[in-house]
């Protein structure tokens, strides 16, 4: 099982366990929120994914939900003078969308300048923005497309019940 088939499974069990706890009552409706989960360039020393998961709400910036929560997203461009910190012009800040870009906005026309002979879901963080209010879901995201040192596959499927 994936960190992130692990965590969808663990936030499903959670809503169980809170139904039986309310005596067979549903929980209470949660705020609408997006998962993230982040996954890193290099793999763990094990050779597993290094998975991060954040969560995030409708209108905010992607490059902001990194930054403010220590996940890397520049790589080598880091220092302040080596990318336009967020104006969508430098194309220092590409991730790779696995999952979930229905979540997101619609690639903006600096990105399809900046981005126009890459794959299709590589998105600038900077003008990438969760989609709207009401949002829920998970996102995937790759960081650091470029400099990825591994292959992993995302396997859509969710966990069965039985699984360990
Ligand atoms: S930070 Fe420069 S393009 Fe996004």
């Amino acid at each position: 099982m994936t960190e992130v088939q692990k965590f969808v499974r663990l936030k499903s069990l959670g809503r169980v366990l809170v139904k039986r706890i309310n005596g067979g009552m549903e929980p209470p409706e949660e705020p609408p929120a997006v998962n993230f989960a982040f996954v890193s360039s290099v793999l763990l020393p094990d050779g597993t994914p290094d998975v991060h998961f954040r969560v995030a709400c409708g209108g905010q910036k992607l490059r902001d939900i990194m930054l403010d929560s220590n996940i890397e997203l520049y790589g080598p461009y880091s220092r302040p003078l080596l990318n336009c910190g967020g104006g969508g012009t430098c194309g220092t800040c590409i991730v790779e969308v696995v999952e979930g870009k229905e979540l997101l906005n619609p690639r903006t026309d600096k990105e399809k300048e900046k981005l126009k002979r890459n794959p299709k879901n590589w998105r600038l963080a900077c003008q990438t923005t969760v989609g709207k209010p009401d949002s829920r879901g998970l996102v995937v995201i790759q960081q650091l497309p470029e400099w990825k040192g591994h292959e992993w596959n995302y396997n859509k499927k969710p966990p069965s019940e039985s699984e360990p």
